[in-house]
């Protein structure tokens, strides 16, 4: 077996298919977190009838859209900015803080570090350990925050990798801490609207109440929909939303993108499948994967889960490989922070490819022995 060598991100097929020369149309991808049943039927019939409203500029201000998410998220439209995906606003909202010192989670995404590097700050990590299951401990927390002199603190929640979640009311008590110091925090849920109990993790309703938090979301995850590029910020400081409309490129969000949002939001029935689906494959995947011994699975909150290999003599790079040879292809996680060739990621797919997946795994560990 050839042993893996190149690290490949879940958005990375065109490398995929150059490095082992498999067509990128039939890898199936548990690398990408996206969810797998495809577009939401409202919002691809108003695409295809509207394709005429790219002869005009969207409205500056996205006042539809805006009005949209609001009552998706049960806020108020004048918190809420929208973006290129929540690329452009993580980028935004960290340039517009300047940190000295900015703390982020390890492991967690990495595009939050390059952001924080860009602007010029330093970045401090704040270590999820596997001996406390990736959990995050407030107290600690809030120390660390102190010693440091964090001005801004980036949560990804739930955190990918790692798929653990912090629950409103420890994000409440870092809120109150951190507001008192003026530090900022960005609360990125990417991952939110997957998790099982959605209102139970959410930091949306604190928004009134601490103007020092912004919530970022984006359409690419749960609406599979990574090429649109939409996102969006929830936020009550009026001054910073001000400050950054003032000094961002007007009309990142093109005209197809704002029709798309106005429609999905409301697509119920589409949601419900989404959130019944991953809930389902979630208890089921982890239930099959806990029964192969020496796989340690962390409790995943998110449409993903984190594995550790405990066997000696597996690793990873040699399952990725396995996997991708027969067109299927997860996160080998040893480039992230904090974790090792041991660690790998899956997302939930239809339920007929994580089975070819689950039995792929159960085989490539049977061929080591116990
Ligand atoms: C935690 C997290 N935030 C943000 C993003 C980027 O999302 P978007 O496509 O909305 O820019 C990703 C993409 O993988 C992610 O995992």
């Amino acid at each position: 077996m050839i042993q893996h060598k190149e690290h490949f991100h879940g958005s990375d097929l065109e490398k995929i298919e150059k490095y082992y020369g498999i067509k990128k149309e039939d890898i199936v991808s548990f690398s990408a977190n996206v969810n797998p049943l495809g577009i939401c039927p409202k919002m691809k019939d108003a695409l295809t009838s509207h394709l005429d409203v790219i002869t005009s500029y969207p409205d500056r201000e996205y006042t539809a859209l805006r009005n949209a998410i609001a009552s998706y998220c049960n806020t108020e439209a004048e918190y809420i900015m929208v973006g290129n995906g929540s690329t452009e606003l993580i980028s935004l909202f960290i340039k517009s803080r300047h940190p000295k010192n900015a703390l982020i989670l390890a492991p967690t995404y990495s595009e939050y570090e390059r952001e924080i590097s860009l602007s010029g700050g330093t970045c401090h990590y704040f270590s999820l350990l596997p001996e406390e299951n990736f959990e995050l401990s407030t107290a600690a927390l809030k120390q660390t925050l102190y010693e440091k002199d964090i001005d801004l603190l980036i949560l990804c929640n739930p955190n990918n990798p790692t798929s653990t979640a912090l629950h409103t009311g420890q994000l409440r008590e870092i809120l109150s801490d951190t507001s008192a110091r003026q530090t900022a925090v960005i609360v990125d849920e990417t991952y939110c609207e997957f998790a099982p109990d959605m209102e139970q993790v959410s930091a949306i309703s604190l928004v009134p109440e601490y103007k020092n938090l912004v919530v970022l979301r984006g359409v690419s995850k749960f609406f599979a929909s990574p090429g649109l590029r939409l996102g969006y910020a929830i936020t009550s400081d009026a001054d910073l939303l001000s400050y950054i409309n003032e000094h961002k490129d007007p009309w990142t969000i093109n005209s197809l993108a704002d029709l798309a949002g106005q429609v999905m939001f409301t697509d119920r029935e589409y949601i419900q499948a989404v959130r019944s689906l991953i809930n389902n494959e979630r208890t089921r995947i982890c239930k099959r994967l806990r029964s192969i011994p020496g796989l340690t699975v962390f409790e995943p909150y998110a449409n993903f889960v984190l594995v550790r290999i405990d066997r000696p003599g597996r690793n990873a790079g040699e399952l990725f490989d396995a996997a991708i040879r027969e067109k299927m292809m997860l996160r080998n996680c040893s480039t992230f922070p904090g974790l090792n060739e041991q660690y790998f990621r899956l997302c939930f797919m239809l339920p007929k490819d994580n089975d070819r997946l689950l039995t792929l795994i159960e085989r490539f560990f049977e061929s080591c022995g116990n």
